[in-house]
């Protein structure tokens, strides 16, 4: 049975009672397969296990979907409570952020959070390492959950948790997919039709380069022929975001929006011949 809380105090106090080794899952609530399988991860590698459910004005820009992203707190309690989940941190904006946001002491990424998303969501990241630090404080994981979907925000978690010293294990959870290979997300609700048929290319060329050589090559080829698609970005990068090797495994990076959803997907790859 899951057990909702809402302030910090009855968080603390919650937090105090959980057993040994204790997993933490920050989410922002719409909770879909993608956020079982965190749960799921989240149970084999600890006692007991924490949702934290948030939608975090701080990593939102103007003109975002901010005010239309999904609340559903009732089904995402339900979500947990199947899932096995101990404890769920719900809290309202003026108890994460009870000084208010202006002037609010926050955590920076380093250079590579201007890369990518970052550069198309100015401060995005700024947003999502403050109320990760936030989070992992309030709740005192001794590990946390994040899918590989948001891969630059796992990699610059990650990196939080290393130069910040936090001495929490970050765990990498799988990519779940719909049927039709389209990453999970709680944004795809908002997708027409015929915006989900043009999103369908971003698994189409993730496969495409998935099987060649130029990785890169393959996966811009499969997106240029979709016109449905507003491509913003489709990269191969070092699986720590650096620089690509010149052969060998990589990541292969995408983000375009279908209509004004903005979908965003990676998978690991390899450049040139697998056997050479
Ligand atoms: O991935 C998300 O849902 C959010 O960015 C996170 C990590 C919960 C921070 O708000």
């Amino acid at each position: 049975m899951s057990l909702l809380v809402h302030t910090r105090d009855d968080l603390a106090r919650a937090r105090g009672a959980l057993p040994g080794r204790v997993a933490v899952v920050p989410t922002m609530g719409a909770l879909h397969e993608g956020h079982r399988a965190n749960f799921r991860r989240a149970r084999e590698s600890a006692d007991a296990v924490i949702a934290t459910v948030f939608v975090n004005p701080l990593q939102f820009g103007p003109g975002e979907d901010l005010d239309r992203y999904p609340r559903t707190l009732d089904a995402d309690v339900a979500v947990c409570e199947e899932a096995g989940v101990d404890l769920v941190f719900a809290p309202a904006e003026s108890e994460l952020y009870p000084h208010g946001r202006d002037g609010l002491t926050t955590v920076h990424a380093g250079p590579d959070g201007d890369l990518l998303e970052g550069a198309s969501r100015p401060g995005f990241f700024t947003g999502v390492l403050t109320v990760v630090a936030k989070l992992f404080h309030l709740t005192r994981p001794d590990v946390a959950c994040f899918g590989e979907k948001d891969f630059q925000q796992l990699a610059l978690v990650r990196r939080m948790v290393r130069d910040l010293d936090f001495g929490i294990e970050i765990v990498p959870v799988a990519t779940v997919r719909e049927a039709d290979g389209l990453a999970k997300s709680s944004r795809n609700v908002y997708l027409s039709e015929a915006e989900r048929a043009a999103a369908q290319a971003i698994p189409h060329a993730i496969r495409a380069a998935q099987g060649s050589p130029d990785p890169l090559a393959a996966a811009e080829k499969v997106l240029a022929a979709e016109p449905g698609l507003a491509v913003d970005y489709a990269v191969v990068r070092a699986g720590d975001l650096g620089e690509a090797p010149a052969s060998g495994p990589a990541r292969l990076l995408i983000a375009a929006k279908a209509g004004t959803t903005r979908l965003i997907d990676n998978a690991a790859v390899t450049i040139g011949d697998p056997d050479a």
